[in-house]
């Protein structure tokens, strides 16, 4: 058999979390391996809504090796709240500080605790975001209590995501790390201002990941993984070649005694590999082809961002996955990947 070698423009990750301080600088520099640049959330704590601290935050990202010297570039983001300022908003923006704004709706997920409790708040923000065409990226789940964890998703499109998109025709909206059949149809469907990113995790685990002889931790990240028909709706829409789905990966560490808990935190730390874990799933469907389109190409037009300089190379050749990467779970620990990441 001859290997195959698959040479793409340099990529983007189009969703991350780099965290901060010794956090920050463990994991940063296997994000700038990577990718050329990443939409960085801003899910500190405190998150990060002026644009004071999105400009400091990227100094220290520049600092922790994300940089000119790594050709590496962080893409900054504004945590919504109901207080959110349209003015500081469209200032930082202008400014360049700010590519796009997250939308967590209150307590759905991981420091989200100040997110939005009521979309009617930041109507007057998301009208300026779509006037200065700014992305509104958003954690898509609801957080009813009432409502299955499984379900949160499906019943956020139904409920929230539908109307948002038809009260503002001219918003990029981006439905962040999709992970259902609903989700992947909606977005299918809908005009061309709505957008997905797709993570590794959502193309290779299920539900039953989560439970495979015991519980495991470090499949639990959130959305959940669902039920396998979800997730081969998902790995479909990844595959397709629409222009409407991207990478954006979620990389999301914690520490391990934060995930190794009796209540352990939502989060996979997928930055190591990111780029083989994608293309072992790309290559079983048939669909290394379209990896660039998905990889490099989606995410910048959408976001009306020039396309990279250069290229990545991934030989097929053996990846093992160390059990822990900078002291931290990566993952896909322990297994094997079908390709390498050639620096
Ligand atoms: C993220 C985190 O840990 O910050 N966790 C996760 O499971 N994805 C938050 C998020 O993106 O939901
Ligand atoms: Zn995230």
């Amino acid at each position: 058999m001859t290997l195959q070698s698959l040479t793409i423009r340099r990529p983007d990750d189009w969703h991350v979390h780099l965290r901060d301080g010794d956090m920050l600088r463990a994991v940063a520099p296997y994000t700038a391996r990577q990718f050329a640049r990443a939409i960085v959330m801003p899910n500190l704590s405190p998150p990060v809504t002026s644009v004071a601290a999105a400009s400091a935050y990227r100094t220290r990202i520049a600092a922790a090796g994300c940089n000119s010297e790594t050709r590496f570039t962080p893409l900054m983001t504004c945590y919504l709240t109901d207080a959110a300022d349209p003015d500081e908003l469209a200032r930082g923006h202008a400014e360049g500080v700010w590519v796009a704004a997250k939308l967590y709706p209150a307590n759905a997920t991981t420091n989200s605790a100040h997110g939005v409790t009521d979309l009617a708040a930041i109507r007057p923000t998301l009208e300026r975001m779509q006037a200065i065409g700014m992305p509104l990226l958003v954690h898509g789940e609801v957080t009813d209590p009432d409502i299955d964890i499984f379900d949160r998703e499906a019943v956020f499109i139904d409920r929230i995501l539908g109307g948002l998109v038809r009260d503002f025709p001219a918003l990029k909206i981006v439905l962040e790390h999709i992970t259902t059949k609903e989700a992947a149809e909606f977005v299918t469907d809908a005009p061309a201002t709505v957008a997905a990113t797709i993570t590794p995790q959502h193309l290779h685990l299920n539900r039953n990941a989560l439970f495979a002889g015991g519980l495991r931790p470090h499949a639990y990240c959130l959305p959940v993984v669902k039920r396998e028909a979800h997730r081969l709706a998902v790995r479909a829409a990844a595959v397709s070649g629409s222009p409407k789905f991207f990478l954006g990966t979620d990389s999301a560490p914690h520490a391990v005694d934060a995930k190794e808990s009796a209540c352990g935190c939502a989060g996979i730390f997928n930055a190591p590999h990111a780029l083989e874990s994608y293309a072992t799933v790309f290559e079983v469907e048939g669909a290394l082809d379209r990896f660039e389109g998905f990889a490099s190409e989606h995410g910048p037009r959408f976001y009306g961002l020039p396309l990279n300089d250069g290229t990545v190379t991934l030989q097929q050749a053996e990846t093992t996955v160390a059990d822990r990467v900078a002291g931290l779970v990566p993952f896909h620990a322990g297994e094997r990947l079908g390709w390498r990441f050639m620096e």
